[in-house]
């Protein structure tokens, strides 16, 4: 899994074969030709390499528009794409790339196959995203040749290319697929063949935890879209996102993650997005998912407070990341710096404004012998966040959401006000990222460096989930961790042993 063996890509005279000429297959056999080497498109069906050929000859014209590429090098990228008519005519490619039907018998017999047109030193590669390297190698009379070359949907434009290493993998082979990909302008990771590789098991939470906060009633899609986007910075909300990539899809990638664990609860997939799929309310593709996309339809606006009078008193206990923002309000601000509260509580008007901690308000009044307890959520930066979401304990007054809401709108920012669920909406998503990103650390299936890479490059996460919880703290993470544990009472919830032994050793997954 580390670099240690020498890397060297495959020269630019090696023949790549791509094998299924649709929707990856296209956009991998475009990467290579780019990247300047002959490539040979095969696909099953009659006439769909050529297609598949011509779709690049588009792409590349728009390029040579848009005063991307010269004519000259869209031509030459074009010429260097050579559909074939057999997988026997793949003998002289040194890399093959399938990505056909995501069938573990067709790929078996495909590879099979190929096997025998290729070279004995030649490199096969799969694209899958969730069939076993292992199992797909198992057939073979080389399985050390066997790897993945798992890319993102567009693989011209995403960076991200996990490197899979099946049992049997030369670990020599998965080196030069890395460097190859480097080559092509890529961002290549190493992964163990494991359920999900890396993007696809540690991005469960992002959907799982949305799902869970509107099936516990904590706030509506629209909301806990808008929180995350504009407080936890990242680029698109989970319910957005789950009707872009279309809920049968999400629903079986979440289904066959959590089958391939062997029905690990922390994988557990959700009615509310079963609902959806059994009505055929598959997203944008279907016009209807958790939003209307008919013509005419306005999509449901997130909670947003009503202005409310800035508060009156404003004590500060310690230190607390909203510290600029409190002073550029202009607000009164009294300083303690050591007493009953922790580090970051904020009191305005005798409210009690605790960051998230992974209990719910409610708890923390009863917990601590308070009553106006609110609660508030994790900001990728607190700095610039736009919109922060809060929620009262069940013991405070009506006065006590007024107060906190006037005091965060003074700080410019949107309040959206939600009902009191254990860890809000960003740090309960955040530190769940963080624990499945930990767990793939514990089990040697990528290193921190390589889970956090994938994480920005394959799914445009603000940052990765393992550099994130050392910012906000490890022991913060493990805090929320145990609490939305202790409190839902569900192993789900549970922390990774390794960020425990983090915390506790006083490591760092970087470090
Ligand atoms: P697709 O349906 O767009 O294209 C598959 C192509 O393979 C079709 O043109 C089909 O005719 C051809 N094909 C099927 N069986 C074949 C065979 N036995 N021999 C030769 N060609 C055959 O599918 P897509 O989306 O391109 O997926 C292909 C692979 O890539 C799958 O393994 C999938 O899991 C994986 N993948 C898909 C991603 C996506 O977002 N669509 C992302 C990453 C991986």
């Amino acid at each position: 899994m580390s670099n240690a063996l020498p890397s060297s890509a495959l020269p630019l005279s090696a023949t790549i074969g791509v094998i299924g000429a649709g929707t990856m297959g296209a956009g991998i056999a475009q990467v290579a030709a780019q990247a300047g080497h002959p490539v040979l498109l095969y696909d099953a069906i009659d006439g769909a390499a050529q297609k598949g050929k011509d779709g690049i000859a588009k792409v590349m014209a728009r390029l040579v528009e848009k005063g991307k590429l010269t004519q000259a090098d869209a031509d030459a990228v074009v010429a260097r794409i050579s559909v074939i008519g057999a997988l026997a005519d793949l003998g002289p490619a040194k890399l093959v790339v399938e990505a056909i039907v995501e069938r573990l018998d067709v790929k078996q017999s495909v590879f099979g196959e190929v096997e025998a047109a290729v070279a004995d030193d030649a490199i096969l590669a799969s694209n899958t995203s969730s069939l076993s390297i292992t199992a797909i190698g198992a057939t073979l009379h080389r399985p050390h040749n066997l790897v993945g070359m798992h890319f993102f949907n567009p693989a011209p434009l995403m960076a991200l290319v996990e490197v899979i290493s099946g049992v049997a993998t030369a670990p020599a082979v998965a080196e030069v697929v890395y460097a190859t990909a480097k080559a092509w302008g890529k961002a290549p990771v190493h992964a163990a063949s494991t359920p999900g590789f890396i993007v696809n098991r540690v991005a469960r939470p992002y959907y799982a935890e949305a799902l869970r906060v509107t099936q516990e009633g904590g706030a509506d899609p629209a909301t806990i879209d808008a929180v995350l986007t504009e407080c936890g910075g990242f680029r698109m909300g989970p319910f957005d996102l789950m009707d872009l990539i279309g809920h049968d899809v999400n629903y079986a990638v979440t289904n066959s993650v959590f089958d391939a664990y062997y029905k690990d609860k922390r994988f557990l997939p959700s009615l509310v997005q079963k609902d959806l799929v059994d009505a055929g309310w598959l997203g944008r593709k279907s016009g209807r998912g958790f939003y209307d996309y008919a013509e005419g339809a306005t999509k449901p606006a997130p909670a947003i407070a009503a202005p409310a009078k800035a508060p009156t008193t404003v004590e500060v206990h310690g230190e607390t990341p909203l510290d600029g923002r409190i002073k550029a309000s202009g607000l009164t601000v009294t300083r303690i710096d050591e007493d009953e509260y922790e580090d970051g509580v904020i009191v305005v008007d005798g409210v009690v404004l605790v960051p998230s901690d992974g209990r719910m308000a409610t708890e923390i009044a009863a917990e601590e012998i308070l009553t106006d307890v609110v609660v508030y959520d994790l900001a990728l930066d607190y700095g610039t966040a736009k919109r922060i979401a809060i929620a009262a304990a069940d013991q405070a007054s009506p006065n006590a959401v007024e107060a906190a809401t006037g005091f965060f709108q003074a700080l410019g920012f949107a309040v959206s006000v939600i009902d009191d669920v254990p860890g809000l909406i960003v740090a309960r998503t955040v530190a769940m990222l963080a624990n499945e990103a930990a767990d793939a650390v514990a089990q040697r299936v990528a290193s921190a460096a390589d889970v956090d890479l994938a994480m920005t490059k394959g799914v445009n996460y603000p940052r990765g989930p393992l550099a994130w919880a050392e910012d906000i703290g490890l022991d913060r993470v493990h805090d929320i961790l145990n609490n939305l544990f202790d409190t839902i009472k569900e192993d789900r919830y549970r922390p990774s042993v390794l960020l425990r032994r983090k915390v506790l050793g006083g490591g760092t997954f970087h470090g």
